[in-house]
């Protein structure tokens, strides 16, 4: 009898998904048995999956069908690889995208807070298009609203009447409202704060308080907060800059927090200081089942291939471990052996440079194997 059982709700969803969360639970069962603990995977369908699915089954065509939804609320945690496709691009009004999916479990399970941690691994310096000297000392994480802002303030298309439209213009008009309460600004800048007192101590708030009242509004959130957190400092910092000082000077991030799309696209551009998106974990926090994922996406191009990276899902693990489980060790020990696995020289296509002798690179399950035996 293990002394805890916790259940994960495991979401493969669609591309490179299904092959890279194997490897996740190839880590999950060898962590398990080293510290007498049972992880119950439980496969659920998400995105073009459970479109698919759904269509077949002749129901309600949905990208989160209730059935998952129930599944991820029960369970002690969720594990998602990712979503979408080029099968399942329609633009069209009403027509189910499997991003849908995505952004509903996080609203559904309130998951308001997205963490993106930037770590460098010595052994991938070379990997990155940035020079050694600019990453030297990189170790930043990204706090992410997540279930507010454009991606939730209501999405429109219409006809456009002459001289009503934008720009005066006849023909469609599309909309996307951007909105923020004090409340949602507040609980995840002060997320920030905390985090920022167990690190080094500096926030950075990203908004484009120049031009947006909504970023207005979250600078002065911001403000109030660090006001109570006098051992803490903050830096605003407008976004356009933030884009640039990632590449110029991304050392002097310790805790960077911004809004949803700002967010989005900012931890795919920090993701390359690591060398690659295939490098990238997330935890997504909030009041439910708290939810971890890969930060890329379903890579549909190399799908199928057993050539995707699994480090992002893996490393996505360590950081259930940590934030649900409240397995530190275990978490060290995960983090430590796909560094000496790193160290070692093997590597997957994305993070393999001209220097890697071809022996080295390995394919997804490859790299799953070895995490696992470096894991001892
Ligand atoms: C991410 C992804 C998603 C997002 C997409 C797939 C909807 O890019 O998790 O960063 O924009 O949030
Ligand atoms: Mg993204």
């Amino acid at each position: 009898m293990a002394s805890a059982t916790y259940r994960i709700c495991t979401l493969p969803g669609d591309g490179i998904g299904p092959e890279i969360i194997a490897e996740a639970k190839k880590v999950l069962s060898a962590l398990g048995e080293k510290h007498d603990v049972e992880f119950v995977c439980e496969d659920h369908l998400i995105g073009g999956a459970a479109i698919d699915a759904t269509e077949a089954a002749g129901g309600t065509v949905s990208a989160l069908p209730s059935e998952t939804l129930e599944a991820a609320r029960a369970a002690d945690a969720v594990l998602l690889a990712a979503v979408g496709g080029p099968k399942w691009t329609d633009t069209r009004v009403g027509a189910v995208r499997p991003e849908q999916g995505l952004l509903a479990i996080r609203k559904e399970l309130g998951l308001y807070l997205n963490l993106r941690p930037v770590r460098m691994f010595d052994a991938l310096v070379g990997a990155s298009t940035l020079r050694p000297e600019v990453l030297s000392g990189v170790d930043l994480i990204i706090v992410r609203e997540l279930t507010g802002g454009l991606y939730f303030g209501g999405h429109e298309r219409m006809m456009g009447v002459e001289g009503a439209g934008v720009g005066g213009a006849r023909g469609e008009c599309a909309r996307d409202i951007l909105e923020y309460s004090e409340y949602e600004v507040d609980r995840v800048v002060r997320w920030a704060f905390d985090a920022a007192r167990r690190r080094r101590g500096v926030v950075h708030s990203v908004d484009k308080a120049n031009v947006l009242d909504t970023s207005r509004m979250w600078r002065e959130v911001a403000h109030n907060i660090a006001a109570e957190y006098p051992d803490v400092t903050l830096e605003d910092m407008y976004v356009d800059n933030a884009a640039m000082q990632l590449i110029a000077n991304p050392a002097q991030f310790d805790v960077l927090v911004t809004e949803n799309t700002f967010g989005d696209i900012l931890s795919d551009e920090a993701s390359m200081l690591t060398g690659s998106l295939g490098m990238l974990a997330s935890a997504s926090l909030g009041d439910g089942t708290a939810l971890y994922e890969p930060s890329h996406g379903s890579a549909p191009d190399i799908a199928g291939q057993g050539i995707a990276n699994p480090i992002a899902q893996i490393l996505s693990v360590e950081l259930m471990l940590r934030y649900s489980f409240g397995m530190d060790d275990a978490a060290d020990e995960l983090a430590a052996a796909v560094t000496r696995v790193l160290d070692e020289g093997w590597r997957t296509v994305d993070i393999a440079d001209e220097g890697t002798p071809a022996e080295r690179v390995l394919g997804t399950a490859a790299m799953g194997d070895r995490i696992v035996e470096a894991l001892g």
